[in-house]
């Protein structure tokens, strides 16, 4: 009963928050609502599935510890050495003194054509708030990080979902990760794939491995 409750409360705010940017039209992703409760065994399945994306290098790479150093992989080996000309965000994420991500990482929503060139986004380029951390962790460490409000920007179920779907209206770093272009390898799934999971995974009240 308890989660039936929820999953009705959920559902109203996932309509509340995507509303808006259906009616502008700027995504065609489209948010399926729970119709019937969601348990614990089909949260954790959603749960894997998003580890996968998350710990991807498209994602992780951003993720990064308190270093402040972004990470390039090579997609040919899968390994990971840290970004190449000395860059380092400093404690703004944002870019060193004087040098910031955006100087080379151009904010555009055009495609990523070119190897090797700096990838680009609809939003400024800059490494996640260094609580995000992903780069490296476990599945447990990422799980109980996404579902801290006190450590993923003060978000609950509803906000997660709403992250991704506003994201993808500024053609942002999620969007990116899922069509990376250039030669890059594209986080797992789709990227419709991933909001369902994340729909699934919170109404499911967040289900983390070692619960
Ligand atoms: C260019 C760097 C960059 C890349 C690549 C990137 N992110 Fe992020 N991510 C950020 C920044 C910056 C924020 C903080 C923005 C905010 O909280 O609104 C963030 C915040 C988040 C958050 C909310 C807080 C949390 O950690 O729970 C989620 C979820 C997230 N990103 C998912 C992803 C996924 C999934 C991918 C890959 C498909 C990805 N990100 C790729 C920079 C990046
Ligand atoms: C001097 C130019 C330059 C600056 C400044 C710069 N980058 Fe880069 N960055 C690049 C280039 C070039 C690549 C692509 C390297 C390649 O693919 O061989 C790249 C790639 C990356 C990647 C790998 C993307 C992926 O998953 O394939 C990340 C992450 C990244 N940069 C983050 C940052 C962040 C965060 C900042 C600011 C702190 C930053 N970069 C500043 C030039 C720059």
């Amino acid at each position: 009963m308890n989660r039936i409750v929820k999953t009705v409360i959920f559902a109203l705010g996932v309509m509340c928050v995507t509303a808006p940017l259906f009616a502008e039209g700027e995504t065609d992703l489209v948010v399926t609502q729970p119709t019937t409760p969601i348990s614990t065994e089909q949260g954790m399945a959603a749960w894997d599935r998003i580890y996968a994306v998350a710990s991807h290098p498209r994602c992780a790479n951003c993720h990064v510890d308190a270093r402040n150093i972004p990470i390039w992989t090579d997609d040919a080996t899968g390994m990971d050495r840290v970004h190449g000309m000395h860059i380092n965000a400093g404690e703004s994420r944002l870019g060193a003194e004087g040098l910031m991500c955006a100087t080379c990482h151009m904010t555009s929503t055009r495609p990523n054509t070119i190897e090797h060139a700096p990838p680009h986004a609809g939003i400024p380029w800059q490494l996640a708030p260094v609580e995000f951390l992903w780069h490296g962790q476990s599945s447990v460490d990422i799980c109980e990080q996404m579902r801290d409000a006190d450590r993923n920007g003060g978000r609950d179920g509803a906000g997660l979902v709403e992250h991704i779907l506003h994201d993808v209206s500024l053609g942002g770093f999620i969007a990116w990760g899922f069509n990376p272009g250039a030669g890059r390898e594209p986080a797992p799934g789709t990227l419709q794939n991933h909001l369902d999971d994340m729909i699934t995974w919170t109404a499911a009240s967040m289900p983390c491995p070692n619960d």
